[in-house]
């Protein structure tokens, strides 16, 4: 069974990831959903005004009520700036699997918060929410978000063809797993994450 927990705050070296709030739509509008080269990645393209990111975060923080919402800003712990968010979805009661989303404003690219971030959160979704397997896609031209997922031990499972259209175009996904069983085994012993609800 899934033991659904919201979205504690956890803490990694470097970051915590906290909730998400209304006042993070300044932030959040400029450095990652107005920025083309972080959002071209993402299924829904790049928000046109600051409007579109304050209904978004609206849609997120109304969701928080609900134990099985799980979504965190990512925040440097040294300066208190929200760097990008990370989620876990489409949670399955019956196989008890789900999927994981992300994404960094461009300035922190390529410093390993991202890596740090998915870590934690894919350690905490096995270790306390007992999750089965964890999975997710990137577009083939997205390569820096599969070595992400490959330097957490999730495992390419295959290429889906033209699983996405984004501006009429046509676009082939790599996909990636890890199963509960795999993670465990690779990480016997150590713990990268604080829950500090
Ligand atoms: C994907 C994303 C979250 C990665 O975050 P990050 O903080 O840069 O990730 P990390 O620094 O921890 O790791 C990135 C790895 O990809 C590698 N990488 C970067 N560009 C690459 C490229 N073009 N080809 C192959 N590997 C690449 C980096 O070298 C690094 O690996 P290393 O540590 O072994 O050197 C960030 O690029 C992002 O937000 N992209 C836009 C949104 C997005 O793609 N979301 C996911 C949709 S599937």
């Amino acid at each position: 069974m899934i033991h659904y927990k919201g979205s504690p705050m956890l803490e990694t070296k470097r970051l915590f990831l906290r909730k998400m709030e209304m006042n993070d739509a300044d932030r959040m509008f400029d450095y990652i959903f107005s920025d083309t080269r972080v959002m071209d990645h993402l299924i829904k393209g790049p928000h046109q005004s600051i409007s579109e990111t304050k209904a978004r975060l609206t849609e997120i923080t109304q969701q928080y009520e609900s134990d099985t919402f799980c979504y965190w800003g990512m925040v440097l712990k040294e300066s208190g700036e929200l760097i990008g968010t990370i989620d876990l979805f489409n949670f399955d009661d019956d196989t008890e699997n789900c999927e994981v989303g992300y994404d960094i404003g461009y300035q922190w690219w390529n410093q390993g918060y991202g890596t740090e971030a998915l870590q934690a959160i894919v350690e905490f979704a096995f270790r306390m929410m007992n999750i089965h397997k964890i999975s997710a896609t990137h577009g083939m031209d997205n390569p820096a978000s599969g070595k992400l997922m490959e330097k957490v031990g999730m495992k390419r499972e295959g290429i889906i063809r033209h699983m996405i259209r984004k501006d009429g175009q046509y676009k082939d996904c790599g996909i990636y797993g890890i199963l509960q069983e795999e993670y465990v085994e690779r990480n016997a012993g150590s713990y990268i994450v604080n829950d500090l609800s």
